[in-house]
């Protein structure tokens, strides 16, 4: 049984005070839910306070991105211990923002997953095509190749708590969704390639998330698919009512009366 994962990636927005009001709402939209995961990824500079509204909750902090060295004359990078000073538990490595904006590649995310996994993190990989690449009837092979190489070699028993997120770069922020059909597809290519590299029982157990214009709306027929676990959510995580909709996708109200 895998238990979804859900993952309110606010990217850059949010000063520290939005950041509180956030989670205070979210924590009381939301209460002792069960049954899934909640993570939220605040920028950097909003984490422990962030961390502290959170504390004796049941929601997770990861970050957006961090570095593979310990530490070092790295300027600009922050580095995996202190992200688990700052309370971190996940982090998502290789988002389609960081390989389109940042020069992220398959090889970097390879080494960021490995200090994760070695360091105690629940890593999310995301993997995705662009639309031309889909267009021209490429997606599967390329979301094919990000994985195999973002996985290289990473075979510790850790890799049980990895978390793969599938997002398509024209689903980002378009408001445009992969249909459930088209994302289930993808999501069985990736649990057939994890079979492949990791074997039959974590390629059983491991989550895969979907991402890219994920809102209340459109959550319950995704989650539908056999091989949806989760969604990695960006606009739609940044209001606490949205998100917890999309989080309680199986009850119709959230714990409050909305
Ligand atoms: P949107 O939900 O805004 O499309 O962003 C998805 C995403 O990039 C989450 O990481």
């Amino acid at each position: 049984m895998r238990t979804p994962i859900f993952g309110g990636n606010w990217k850059m927005h949010k000063t520290v005070k939005e950041a509180i009001h956030t989670v205070e709402d979210l924590k009381e939209e939301i209460g002792n839910i069960e049954e899934v995961e909640v993570v939220v990824f605040p920028p950097f500079t909003a984490l422990n306070a962030v961390k502290a509204v959170l504390k004796e909750t049941q929601i997770g902090l990861g970050a957006q991105n961090m570095y593979w060295e310990e530490k070092g004359a790295y300027t600009g990078e922050i580095s995996p211990l202190m992200l688990l000073e700052a309370g971190c538990r996940y982090v998502i490595l290789g988002h389609s923002e960081r390989r389109g904006y940042f020069g992220e590649t398959n090889l970097r995310i390879n080494k960021k997953l490995k200090a994760a996994l070695e360091l105690g993190f629940v890593p999310l990989v995301c993997v995705g095509e662009k639309l031309e690449e889909r267009r021209k009837g490429k997606a599967k092979g390329v979301v094919a190749t990000q994985l195999r190489e973002c996985l290289e070699k990473v075979n510790s028993p850790e890799v049980q708590r990895l978390v793969i997120a599938y997002e398509p770069v024209w689903a980002i922020g378009t408001g445009e969704t992969a249909t459930p059909q088209q994302a289930q597809e993808m999501h069985r290519l990736i649990r057939d390639i994890l079979l492949e590299l990791l074997g039959e029982e974590l390629a059983a157990s491991i989550r895969i998330q979907y991402g890219g214009s994920v809102k209340p709306e459109n959550i319950k027929d995704l989650m539908r698919q056999p091989d949806i676990d989760g969604a990695l959510v960006g606009g739609a995580s940044l209001q606490a009512r949205s998100f917890a909709r999309i989080i309680r996708y199986k009850n119709k109200n959230s714990l409050r009366n909305i």
